[in-house]
């Protein structure tokens, strides 16, 4: 197929676009490089450096390229920043996305896969979390997701457009070949975090909260790997149906706690992470992981990378290799 990326030149977005190449796909990525990294666009994808506002230029580009399909990574992530600055996270998470809609509508594309999140649950009654369960965001950044949720609903109705809009969990790995990994600037994740940590670029790690209701007081959270994501989107676009909507959990399905993170990149990195106990991080849920089961039965995906340490050892070795990012 005729595949557009947007956001291709992010994290998740680049590891998109490797894959589809692999598989035999023509692949466009477009991103407006405010994040992403040209070097992280497999060399035989096509580029464009264009923001996904742009719904004329958006138009030529995918007409140009006969684009049949739209992977759309492109947003803004930082949940503490959502919260300082909300209409940066409503413009270009909300309004740029129904901008992109205009120019597939325009060139009559009806096929979509929409990155979303499990921030779209909030603080869930319980774990792990079923796609059925109340959608009640508790940040700017989960409510503009969770905003273009309805819109494709309401999208896929009247134009009759086949979407997914899967739910990531805490992703976190790299290529497993090792040519692209994660570099996001400011670094705020914490696998990363305690890798630069590791790698003496950091002095500590902050432990935001040790008085959660969890085992050892610090957040859980669902760890899932880069390409076992970008797979499951791949496993979505060959599902895509008419006028339908897709929704579902991207994750393991089993928790680590922050404590447990760090002691994991303690063995894989054999390095000794000081660490700091300091309060809690505003809107972090205390316990989140998901309940994959829907993906597996309806389509038969799993996570294959379910080793923490194995997802941890990913990390490490773009990170050792590529100690300043891009
Ligand atoms: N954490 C620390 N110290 C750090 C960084 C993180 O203790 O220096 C903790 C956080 O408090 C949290 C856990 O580690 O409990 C994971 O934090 P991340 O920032 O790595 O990830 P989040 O769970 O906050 O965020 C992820 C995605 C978001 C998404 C969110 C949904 O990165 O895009 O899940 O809850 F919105």
């Amino acid at each position: 197929m005729n595949i557009a990326v947007i956001g291709g030149a992010g994290f998740i977005g680049s590891h998109a676009v490797k894959l589809l190449v692999e598989r035999g796909h023509q692949v466009t990525a477009i991103d407006n490089l405010t994040n992403g990294h040209r070097a992280a666009v497999h060399r035989q994808a096509a580029f464009y450096a264009l923001d996904c506002g742009q719904t004329a230029a958006l138009a030529a580009v995918f007409q140009e390229r006969k684009i049949e399909a739209v992977m759309h990574f492109a947003a803004n992530a930082y949940v503490g920043e959502s919260v300082e600055d909300p209409r940066k996270y409503y413009r270009n998470n909300v309004a740029h996305t129904i901008s992109m809609l205009d120019a597939m509508h325009l060139c009559g594309i009806k096929k979509l896969v929409f990155s979303s999140t499990c921030a779209t649950y909030g603080q869930p009654d319980h774990v792990p979390i079923t796609e059925d369960m109340p959608q009640r965001p508790i940040s700017p950044y989960g409510q503009s997701k969770w905003m273009v949720e309805r819109i494709l609903r309401d999208t896929a109705q009247a134009e009759g457009l086949a979407f997914a809009a899967p739910r990531y969990f805490n992703v976190a790995g790299s290529a497993l070949d090792g040519t692209i990994g994660e570099d996001h600037r400011p670094e705020t994740h914490l696998i990363p975090i305690v890798l630069q940590v590791a790698l003496g670029q950091r002095k500590q790690v902050d432990i935001f909260g040790n008085d959660y209701p969890t085992a050892d007081g610090t957040c859980i959270r669902d760890y899932v790997h880069v390409w076992d994501l970008v797979e499951a989107h791949l496993v979505l676009l060959e599902h895509l149906k008419p006028g339908q909507g897709l929704f579902y959990n991207l994750g393991v399905g089993r928790g680590y706690s922050v404590r447990e993170i760090i002691s994991v990149c303690r063995r894989v990195t054999n390095a000794n992470i000081p660490t700091r106990e300091v309060p809690r991080r505003a809107g972090d849920p205390p316990e989140l992981f998901a309940d994959p089961g829907k993906m597996a039965r309806d389509f038969g995906w799993k996570a294959k990378i379910t080793d923490l340490e194995e997802i941890v050892r990913s990390a490490w070795r773009w990170f050792q290799a590529h100690p300043n990012g891009y």
